[in-house]
């Protein structure tokens, strides 16, 4: 089976400060770097580099190869990748000041600019049992959700960033629905009762996640593994990419929770985005050094 992803691809440029500039100052940085991220090229490193065969779906500007690359040298497949002419890549300056306090811009630019014809073109392929990961930082989410369940495909989307009027959208077409607990908030406040899905996703930071499966009511909790948090971007990520993956290879919940924890404990451990998503290896070296 293969996972299908259509996600943003951003860069990362992340600056260093002493303090987050006030509105009309001037500040030079202290350190600057320079990252691949955005949900969707978070979760489909973590998937490939989980072991799945994945293909990206999405969009970019007419530079920025090394992007392609180290999607690339993730194990990703990226020919239904567009290169639009008209638009930047994807991208968002974040500055962290000395606290560790953040203040973040995000221009999508290409992410939100897909070409809908050449995408559902790029999902010609797809075939009963792939699973397509969608997120709220594209455009185009819904024909997506919509092409893939009419070829038996099911649909995992992370409701991130929050977004209701996405999630209603979307919603009927969605097989599993992936929150963190602030999303989950936000979600039940405004949706009460029941959803249209199968299984719910919802992470919960150092506390852990629970997948509730909605057809038998079964809930799966699974705890965080105790880790020293250096930075926590693209944890969520982690966890999705690598729950998919393992989804994908046939594992119960219980096991793909576990090796979705496992990832997301070790990217915390790193600083960056999808730099740092470790991979299947490196994953099972941690697992094999757990106590229980
Ligand atoms: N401090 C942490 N220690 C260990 N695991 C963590 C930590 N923070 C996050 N994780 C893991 O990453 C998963 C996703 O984190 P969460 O914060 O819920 O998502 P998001 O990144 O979307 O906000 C958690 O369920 C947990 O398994
Ligand atoms: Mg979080």
């Amino acid at each position: 089976m293969a996972i299908w992803n259509l996600g943003s691809i951003n860069i990362d440029h992340v600056y260093r400060l002493d303090s987050l500039p006030r509105p009309g100052e001037t500040l030079a940085s202290r350190g600057y770097a320079v990252g691949l991220g955005g949900k969707g090229a978070n979760q489909s490193v973590a998937a490939a580099q989980a072991g799945a065969r994945t293909r990206h779906l999405g969009a970019m500007g007419m530079r920025d190869r090394w992007v392609r690359e180290r999607l690339r040298d993730a194990g990703v497949d990226i020919a239904g990748v567009q290169r639009l002419p008209d638009h930047v890549t994807g991208h968002a300056i974040i500055m962290v000041d000395a606290t560790g306090e953040n203040s973040i811009i995000i221009d999508p630019a290409a992410n939100r600019s897909l070409d809908e014809a050449q995408l559902l073109e790029d999902m010609a392929e797809m075939a009963a049992g792939d699973l397509l990961l969608i997120q709220n930082e594209t455009s185009c989410q819904l024909a997506a959700a919509k092409a893939a369940r009419a070829r038996g495909a099911r649909v995992l989307y992370s409701a991130a960033p929050f977004d209701l009027a996405a999630v209603r959208a979307v919603l009927p077409e969605v097989s599993i629905l992936a929150m963190n607990e602030v999303e989950a908030a936000q979600l039940f406040d405004a949706m009460p009762g029941d959803l249209p899905v199968e299984g719910l996703l919802i992470t919960k930071g150092s506390k852990g996640a629970e997948y509730r499966d909605l057809k038998t009511g079964q809930v799966h909790h699974q705890p965080a593994f105790p880790v020293t948090a250096a930075d926590t971007t693209a944890a969520g990520d982690s966890f999705a990419g690598y729950f998919a993956a393992a989804l994908d290879e046939g594992a119960a919940i219980p096991a793909a929770l576990r090796l979705a924890a496992a990832a997301a404990a070790l990217k915390v451990t790193r600083q960056g985005a999808g730099d740092a998503i470790p991979t299947r290896a490196e994953v099972e070296a941690f697992l094999a050094d757990q106590p229980n």
